[in-house]
């Protein structure tokens, strides 16, 4: 049986990429840094009749929790099929790139940014054991440079000057472990789930999470002629999901 790590699964679209992937026939490892959390989510989806799944305590913003998490994960299985580095914050409003505070970039940077890459190289090994692993960032197309500097986008206006350097660091790191895992089976993508109605936006997003999830369990199920170090979002283009980096 084919299994996958979700961070940040407890609730909105990890949750919902979990109970996608679980529909797919995956166990699936779903990810929360409070485990009394996680194992509610787990509890829904069983309800549901979705019973391939077990909570993992994992806060990707702390070295221990992530090394706990690893050796714990080890324990339960030899490889590992997908991960889904989804868990992100926004860092709260206002931004300003003159008033944000370094302390304010120092906690998105942590979670966004360091937790993906602190999170990929604990458990690539596991991934390299797996047939066809696949590695999908969480990213958003507010992290595109070209479309950030567009007057004319839509979201041209909606500058957030410390969760969108984020996620446009998280781009360019998925292209760089892309490039350095060119020469075996694991394809990695960054993936933007969409503007969508969560608790990160106090609901004001204008898609569901039974979208996001669709287009986040998208990539990690995509074959072995599937593409690797590209940058996706389906709400940009949902005819071919290519967005500009
Ligand atoms: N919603 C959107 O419109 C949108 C658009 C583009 C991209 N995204 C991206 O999609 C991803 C999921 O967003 P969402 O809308 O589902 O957000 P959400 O409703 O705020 O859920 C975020 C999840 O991440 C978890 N998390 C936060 N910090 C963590 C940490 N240090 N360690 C482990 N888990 C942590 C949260 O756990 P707790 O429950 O413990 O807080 C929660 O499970 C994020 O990467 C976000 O940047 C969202």
């Amino acid at each position: 049986m084919n299994t996958a790590l979700i961070t940040g699964a407890n609730k909105s679209i990890g949750l919902e990429t979990a109970r996608q992937l679980l529909q797919q026939g995956y166990r699936v490892y779903l990810g929360s840094r409070s485990l009394e959390n996680g194992q509610q989510a787990v509890e829904c989806l069983k309800a549901e009749g979705l019973n391939q799944v077990e909570a993992i305590q994992i806060d990707v913003s702390n070295s221990d929790s992530v090394n706990a998490a690893r050796a714990a994960l080890g324990e339960k299985i030899e490889s590992l099929d997908a991960l889904i580095n989804n868990a992100g914050i926004s860092g709260g409003r206002p931004q300003s790139a003159l008033e944000a505070s370094i302390e304010q970039y120092r906690m998105v940077f942590e979670t966004n940014l360091f937790g993906v890459v602190r999170v990929t190289q604990a458990f690539i090994d596991l991934l390299r054991k797996a047939p066809e692993p696949r590695i999908v960032n969480v990213s958003s197309s507010q992290g595109s440079l070209t479309l950030a500097a567009d007057p004319h986008n839509q979201y041209y206006h909606h500058k957030g000057a410390v969760y969108q350097p984020s996620k446009s660091a998280l781009n360019m790191y998925t292209i760089a472990l892309a490039y350095e895992l060119r020469d075996t089976p694991i394809k990695v993508n960054a993936v933007d789930p969409g503007f969508v109605a969560t608790d990160f936006n106090n609901h004001r997003g204008t898609g569901t999470v039974q979208e996001a999830g669709a287009r986040i369990a998208r990539y990690a199920l995509i074959g072995a002629d599937g593409p690797t170090g590209q940058f996706f979002s389906e709400e940009y283009n949902p005819e071919t999901g290519a967005v500009p980096w």
